[in-house]
């Protein structure tokens, strides 16, 4: 049975193969060439929330970081490589964070339930909760709250994207980066912008790195 779960990957796999090279036979080798994509998106983990076939991009145009709940966490070695890889290398253009309504990791952290190892990545949302907690207290529905945090998570993730010294440093060279806040909708496919953010947004001065040449 779960051998047959496989197969039907490796199938879909050899369709698709042949379905690009119907429309295009150089697919392939150009993608073998390198990538220079203008996107790098945090995403969740879901499975519900495919980067590419909700935003309709195609290998090579969007470079991919995924976590539980699209956290943005200053000591995480894999998300800071992707990020320095990302922006001072493939000198991506726009950093997308997209949280979505429903997620999982959100719910969680809101609950007292206990994850063990889990409850140190969730211990990141959880103090998110307890910064807005006048906010969110404020709102009786659960959904309603829960939606809230997905909110104000992503917004702090985007903070935290500013923090580095890896965006902070882009923006001192001059370099042509934008970041996006995004929330998806499971429950219909929408994809909508929250906030963006550039070189100007605001962000206390303990937080601003010099840089060599200042
Ligand atoms: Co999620």
């Amino acid at each position: 049975m779960s051998q047959e779960a496989i197969l039907k990957l490796l199938d879909a796999n050899k369709q698709w193969v042949e379905d690009e090279l119907s429309h295009n036979p150089e697919f392939f080798k150009e993608l073998a060439e390198g990538q220079q994509p203008e996107y790098l998106w945090i995403g969740c983990s879901d499975s519900r929330v495919p980067a590419d076939r909700i935003t309709g991009t195609k290998p090579g145009q969007i470079f991919v970081h995924r976590n539980i709940a699209n956290l943005v966490i200053h000591t995480d070695l894999n998300m800071l490589s992707v990020l320095e890889y990302a922006v001072a290398y493939l000198k991506v253009k726009h950093i997308i964070v997209c949280g979505h309504y429903g997620c999982g990791g959100i719910r969680a952290a809101i609950s007292r339930n206990n994850y063990e190892l889990l409850n140190k990545w969730l211990r990141n949302i959880k103090d998110i909760y307890i910064k807005n907690q006048d906010e969110l207290n404020g709102i009786s529905d659960t959904r309603a709250r829960e939606n809230a945090l997905v909110e104000l998570s992503i917004k702090q993730q985007i903070e935290n994207l500013m923090k580095t010294s890896v965006v902070q440093r882009a923006w001192h060279l001059g370099e042509d980066l934008t970041l996006h806040g995004m929330v998806y909708d499971v429950a219909n496919g929408r994809l909508k912008q929250l906030i963006q953010y550039d070189r100007n947004s605001p962000l206390p001065e303990i937080y601003r790195y010099y840089f060599d040449e200042d």
